[in-house]
Parts: structure tokens; C-alpha cells; sequence
């Protein structure tokens, strides 16, 4: 089972600045642009309030290991709760001015694009029968969140070339074998505001998720932890 939560970046306050700790801080003031670091903000605040709920612990109080299990380094892998243990499993995406999180019991990974971004697809990144899927960038930004979600589920990322994975449809049909087999992993799309799409990876069969927007949530904490 997973939930997916999603925030618009004009509903997060600076206010909510607070929740960052001091890793998240240095973080965010290495981002360049203004609109990018409060997408930052967005994010992290969502993640914190998702996952302190679920694990009935203070949100401001989390801390998060960014191991890359491929190459060892410790901060540019897939964040994970530290002392959550493996029962619980997050992925964040953020695009244009939208943040999603996705939490799940199982491996999860979640990617979201703006659908006006329009940037050109890289064609190395996809295979010949995924190439002929695609007939305009809404079709290439819907099957990339797809790849990206699964790379993100197997907490590889692009350290794991994009070519290397075929997704047809909302199936995934070729995964390299050191990541497992295809079928460990079920992708569905995700109903999120327009202009954009995303979609969600989940080790297991069909992930089903709940999507709800986080804007309450947000402002509930606004008043309790601003005040
Ligand atoms: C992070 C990445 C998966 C997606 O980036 P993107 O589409 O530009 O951005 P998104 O907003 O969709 O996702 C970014 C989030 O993915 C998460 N993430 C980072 N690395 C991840 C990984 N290996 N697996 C899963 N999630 C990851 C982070 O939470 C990150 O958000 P943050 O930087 O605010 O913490 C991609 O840029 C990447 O893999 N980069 C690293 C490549 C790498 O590791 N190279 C060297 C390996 S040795």
C-alpha cells in the first residue's frame, strides 16, 4: 500500500522553514534559484509532516541518511528515515511548482514532470520501442516519470543509465538483472493537478495508492508550528 501526498509551492510558507534541520538548511542555500529553493521548502516540509505522522514522531526531529548504495558516498543517494528500519520507504519529486511524496511499506518511487516544460527528450535515454510510444512531449513526460519512478524505487536513480529499462504502457518490461526482475515491480500514473503528470513504482504487485493533496495538512502545521 502506498499514500502520495502533493503540495502546490505557493501553499508552503517560509514560515515552515522551521521543520528544516540543519543539513536540510545548507542544502537548500546551495540551490541557485529563489523559485527553486522554496520548491526545496515545499518538498522537505510535505516529506516531514507525511512520514512524523506516520511514525508518530516529531517532523522537525527526523533526520535522513543519503547513502548511494552505488558508489557509497553519503550524500547524494536516496534519502531514507534514519532508525525507521526497512518497513518504511519514501520518494520525493518536485517539477515546475508542484512537490509529491509517496510513502509505502514496500521499495516506492515517485516522479513528476510539468507537461509545458518542453524540454526535447534525450533519445539515448530511450529504447527504439519506447521512442515510437512517444508522439508528443505529454507522451514523453508521462513515460519518463514512469523510468524515473522505477529508478527511484530501486534507490538507483540516473546512477543507473535510463536505456537500461523499458516501460511500455504502464509496464515495466526491462530491468537490469542486478536490480531484480520486472514483475517485482508494479507502475501505475498518478492523478495529479494539471499541467502536470506523475507516476508511482512499487516493489510488489499492483501499488493502488491513495492521492491526496497536502494543502490542509500544510496549513494546519503553518498555525501550530509558525505560532
Ligand atoms: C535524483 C534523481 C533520481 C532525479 O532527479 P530529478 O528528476 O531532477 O528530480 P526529482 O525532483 O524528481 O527528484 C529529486 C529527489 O529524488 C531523491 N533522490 C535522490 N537520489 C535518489 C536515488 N538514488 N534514488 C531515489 N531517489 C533519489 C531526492 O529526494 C531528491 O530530492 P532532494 O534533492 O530535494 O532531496 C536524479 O537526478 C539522480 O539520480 N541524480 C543522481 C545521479 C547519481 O547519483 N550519479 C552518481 C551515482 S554514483
Amino acid at each position: 500500500m502506498a499514500d502520495v501526498w502533493y503540495v502546490g509551492v505557493d501553499q508552503v510558507p517560509e514560515s515552515l522553514a522551521v521543520l528544516l534541520n540543519g543539513r536540510d538548511r545548507a542544502r537548500r542555500r546551495q540551490i541557485v534559484h529563489e523559485t527553486d529553493r522554496h520548491l526545496f521548502l515545499a518538498a522537505w516540509v510535505l516529506a516531514r509532516l507525511v512520514l512524523g505522522e506516520r511514525l508518530g514522531r516529531d517532523p522537525a526531529a527526523l533526520s535522513f541518511d543519503r547513502t548511494c548504495t552505488h558508489c557509497g558516498d553519503r550524500t547524494h543517494g536516496k534519502p531514507v528515515v534514519e532508525t525507521a528500519g526497512p518497513a518504511l520507504d519514501f520518494s520525493l519529486s518536485h517539477a515546475g511548482g508542484l512537490a509529491v511524496v509517496a510513502v509505502s511499506d514496500r521499495a516506492v518511487g515517485v516522479d513528476v514532470e510539468d507537461t509545458t516544460a518542453g524540454a526535447q527528450p534525450l533519445a539515448p535515454a530511450l529504447t527504439e520501442r519506447e521512442r515510437e510510444t512517444c508522439l508528443s512531449y505529454a507522451d514523453f513526460a508521462r513515460l519518463w516519470t514512469r523510468k524515473e519512478a522505477v529508478l527511484k524505487a530501486v534507490g538507483k536513480g540516473l546512477a543507473i543509465h535510463p536505456g537500461r529499462i523499458e516501460v511500455l504502457g504502464a509496464t515495466l518490461r526491462a530491468l537490469p538483472e542486478e536490480l531484480g526482475r520486472p514483475e517485482d515491480y508494479a507502475l501505475c500514473d498518478l492523478p495529479l493537478p494539471a499541467p502536470y503528470v506523475g507516476s508511482l513504482a512499487v516493489r510488489g504487485s499492483e501499488p493502488s495508492p491513495s492521492v491526496r493533496s497536502g494543502a490542509k495538512r500544510v496549513s494546519d502545521a503553518a498555525r501550530v508550528w509558525s505560532a
